[in-house]
């Protein structure tokens, strides 16, 4: 499957140390780039800015604990090994707090003697302390898995005074000037850049020369922790296939829509009823996240939500369902909702001092649902719609030649009904104040 017409770029939905299990990986990939979540932080959950809002990571760096980062490690890189061409080569992205760490772990798995590089790329421009000097590097490894059987290319700069010559006397080399191990040319990518889509993005011109460096045309390029899809647009520029495994599905979304990829080909992306449901149970952070998504509602932080998993900002469409413009507190709930989840979701939007709101969950009301959000308008003047998330979630249906979207009939019966429009909510089939609403 993960081979079978890589002709181009795949994104893989998962988490990486789960996907590189796969006996199909075996000895079939010619280049690794991993770009690992650390922070230089003790948690790395201080990751931010998600466009979608934070995720608490798995925290690898957990309480800053050296021996957590090398462990978890160990297992990923005798994966990374196990994954590679005789011929190919690994590159890891670190920093200034973890390579030497890191670079004992690469040294037992790869063998010094496979050591190729200790790569210092610096870069101005941030903030900078006073306690000490300012960290403006970080350090890239490289490791062939056989260094004989490797080959690398030479990557070449413009001279400084191209009709200067040698110490020696020799003329100066064509190509220009044979680059060393440590880059200054490159700039980190702006956190206002137009293409910025990751808080730590890698500028695509870093990513390539490493791959132009360590691989040749047509070969596979691997990043187990894809993020935005930086390594994916290098490895295509170049003309390589690339492989990104990135488990934040918002970030795959986000990454296939900057390569111009359709987000249906995203391996594992939930397109129906029973992944929807798979997804819930793996993960129902991600669950909640993907409907919230699908109605361009904001999510809460994680720590908090208490009741209230989204905020939808005010739009046009939140009329057609008797909702006025003002923001509406959204809540998502994989099972079916009965009178209390009305109520708890009624003192949650109370707590927030938001007077409307829209409740998801799975299943179609009942009675005393819809009786209790009558209750909730008549009471405390609330108005709560309620839909079902099997109405929002699963996709369109494929178009034709489009044969990866496997879906039961029944399935496909509620999707044909409610047909994926941009502005979902003019569509919706909701109650309001108990009463149905076209
Ligand atoms: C430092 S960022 C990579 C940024 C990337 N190089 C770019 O330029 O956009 C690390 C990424 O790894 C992802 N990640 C962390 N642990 C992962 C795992 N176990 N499997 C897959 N992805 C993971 C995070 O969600 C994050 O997007």
């Amino acid at each position: 499957m993960i081979f079978e017409n890589l002709d181009g770029l795949k994104i893989i939905y998962g988490d990486c140390i789960e996907v590189l299990k796969d006996p199909q990986f075996n000895s079939s990939i010619d280049l690794i780039y991993a770009d690992p979540p650390f922070q230089k932080n003790t948690n790395y959950s201080l990751l931010k800015d998600d466009i979608y809002g934070r995720r608490e990571y798995d925290d690898i760096w957990k309480g800053g604990s050296v021996s957590n980062v090398t462990n978890y490690f160990k297992s990923f890189l005798s994966l990374c090994k196990a994954n590679l061409k005789e011929t190919g080569a690994i590159i890891i992205h670190l920093n200034e707090v973890l390579v030497h760490y890191i670079k004992v772990e690469m040294d037992k798995e790869f063998g010094i003697n496979n050591f190729l590089n200790h790569i210092i790329w610096c870069y101005s421009g941030g903030g900078a302390g006073k306690n000490r000097f300012a960290n403006k590097h970080d350090d890239i490894l490289i490791y062939a898995k056989n260094k004989n059987q490797f080959q690398f290319n030479p990557q070449y700069l413009p001279y400084k005074n191209p009709n200067g010559k040698h110490m020696n006397g020799t003329p100066l080399r064509k190509e220009g000037k044979l680059m060393e191990d440590w880059w200054t040319d490159i700039k980190p990518v702006h956190f206002q850049a137009k293409n910025k889509r990751h808080p730590t993005q890698k500028p695509i011109k870093l990513i390539e020369r490493l791959i132009n460096a360590c691989s040749k045309e047509e070969d596979i390029v691997l990043d187990p922790y894809m993020g935005s899809g930086s390594t994916l647009e290098a490895a295509r520029n170049g003309n390589r296939k690339g492989i990104g495994i990135e488990y934040q599905l918002n970030l795959c979304e986000i990454a296939s829509k900057a390569l111009h990829l359709s987000k249906y080909q995203i391996e594992n992306y939930p397109l129906s009823i029973q992944d929807c449901k798979k997804l819930n149970e793996e993960n129902p952070f991600e669950f909640h996240k993907l409907v919230l998504r699908k109605i361009k509602s904001k999510p809460m932080k994680q720590s908090q939500d208490r009741g209230i998993d989204g905020i939808l900002e005010p739009f046009d469409a939140l009329k057609h369902n008797g909702l006025t413009s003002k923001r509406a507190g959204v809540q998502v709930k994989f099972s079916n909702a009965n009178p209390s989840t009305v109520r708890d979701f009624a003192s949650a939007l109370t707590h927030k001092k938001l007077t409307q709101g829209i409740l998801i969950c799975g299943g179609s009301t009942s009675t005393q649902v819809r009786e209790a959000i009558n209750k909730a308008y008549e009471t405390q003047s609330l108005k709560i719609i309620y839909e079902d998330w099997k109405r929002i979630l699963p996709e369109r249906k494929p178009k034709e030649g489009e044969e990866f979207i496997k879906r039961k009939k029944s399935e496909d019966k509620i999707i044909k009904s409610m047909e994926y429009t941009e502005n979902k909510f003019t569509s919706l089939d909701c109650f309001t104040n108990g009463s149905k609403n076209q």
